[in-house]
């Protein structure tokens, strides 16, 4: 903290990774480092400045994926950092507490840069959520886990284009970088805060013999805790989880086959595509954990989201790479929305493929799917979701402040070769 204001810094580099079983040393990047990047770390009510430094030989963003923030800030498509440049964005921390996440943004190549390694985990706190008495001890009980598809070609990662929908599913699978990774456990309930950073593969995340707590989803913690078996999560989308384990045990995590709605995808890692993930080793004697203090004072601080109040009803329509008949446009304005307005957006995949849609800048919650109340996965604030085909997602948000009738801000499907290909609006707040 320098003056008040929390300072990150970041360069996003070019360097190469030993990956266990791999024919490396391998070509990855990231950010301060080979390969991925650090969690940045906040609070409700601080200013944030990052300098982003680009050491690469080409252009690239980095997004505040989740984030409340002037779009000038945003770090999308329109805020490009040439080689040798260093961008500086700031802003106030304005949200509950939740787990973002950040990730290059230039228009067209967003995939191969997130696959090369440029992500990482932003986390933001808040007073309610401290009260909660969750697991919060990062890095022993509270614990961050990108998980992200590879595929490796004579040891360097390929991004194989052959067509296939969604886009390149890798037959590795990886946690923070790691391959075949062992998470030591010292604590009766661990918190995974899970963000399915992969291109295009979603996952159907379980444990063999246990239910998890959801107790937050992408833009905060949930009203009150849900005991889910297993939790679908899409490129894109966050959520966290309370797991509890018994002294001495070794038990793995793994993604079982996942259902898309209807949509088949081909299997590539495992039988019916379903795999382990991450395996956990408990120690012998475990930390006893509390009971979570939770109330709805924990998830305070977001003005209740009003759906008689919306003002507008705007409607989406997701089908071939065009979000309603239009492919991405930088120079075109797809919607125009006002300070302080509520609005429903009703968005439909049109076509069996796998989509996951995001808007930037809010945090909306999902009214309904076609008519019926959400799944629990769904619950809370949300800024990307699965879209299963051919099904009516209504979604409530609120643009707060920071109008600008000149930098949009973006709306798209997060399956990035989609995003790349052109499944991405804009829209300005004024
Ligand atoms: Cu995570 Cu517009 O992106
Ligand atoms: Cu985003
Ligand atoms: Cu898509």
């Amino acid at each position: 903290v320098n003056g008040g204001v929390r300072t990150f810094d970041l360069t996003a580099e070019k360097g190469s990774t030993e990956f266990p079983g791999q024919d490396g040393p391998t070509e990855t990047w990231g950010f301060n480092g080979s390969f991925l990047g650090p969690t940045l770390r906040a609070e409700r009510g601080e200013k944030v400045a990052v300098d982003v430094a680009n050491d690469l030989d080409e252009a690239t963003s980095v997004h505040w994926h989740g984030m409340h923030l002037p779009a000038t800030m945003d770090g999308g498509p329109h805020q490009m950092i040439d080689p040798g440049q260093t961008w500086k964005p700031h802003w106030t921390i304005d949200q509950q507490a939740s787990t973002l996440w950040y990730h290059p943004h230039p228009h067209g190549k967003t995939e191969d840069h997130v696959y090369k390694g440029l992500a990482g985990m932003v986390i933001l706190d808040d007073d309610a959520s401290a009260d909660a008495d969750l697991p919060d001890e990062y890095g022993v009980d509270d614990l961050p886990l990108i998980v992200q598809d590879k595929s490796f070609d004579d040891g360097e990662l390929e991004l194989s284009d052959d067509g296939a929908e969604p886009g390149m599913l890798g037959d590795t699978v990886m946690v923070n970088g790691t391959i075949g990774g062992v998470q030591e456990v010292t604590s009766e309930k661990v918190r995974l805060r899970l963000l399915n950073g992969s291109t295009a593969r979603t996952y159907a995340f379980e444990f063999p013999d246990r239910s998890m707590d959801l107790i937050a989803g992408d833009g905060g913690l949930l009203d009150e805790p849900a005991e889910v078996d297993r939790l679908r999560l899409a490129p894109g989308e966050r959520a966290e989880v309370v797991v509890g384990f018994t002294a001495g045990e070794t038990v793995r995590m793994r993604s079982a086959e996942v259902d898309l709605g209807g949509v088949a995808v081909p299997a590539t890692m495992g039988g019916h595509d379903s795999f382990d993930v991450l395996e956990f080793r408990a120690a012998e004697t475990l930390t006893p954990a509390p009971e979570p203090a939770w109330s709805p004072s924990s998830h305070a601080g977001d003005d209740a989201l009003v759906e008689a109040e919306a003002a507008t009803t705007r409607k989406f329509e997701l089908e071939e790479r065009e979000i309603n008949g239009e492919r991405m446009d930088m120079s075109r304005i797809d919607e125009v929305a006002y300070v302080g307005d509520t609005e429903v957006w009703e968005v439909r995949s049109k076509q069996p493929i796998p989509h996951s849609f995001h808007i930037h800048d809010v945090q909306f919650e999902v009214l309904s799917v076609d008519g019926e109340a959400p799944p629990v996965e769904m619950s809370g604030r949300k800024d990307t979701i699965y879209l299963e085909p051919n099904r009516d997602y209504r979604l409530l948000m609120r643009f707060e402040d920071f109008a600008d009738p000149t930098m949009p801000y973006m709306y798209h499907c997060h399956m990035l070769l989609h995003e790349d290909e052109g499944m991405m609006g804009q829209f300005v707040v004024i």
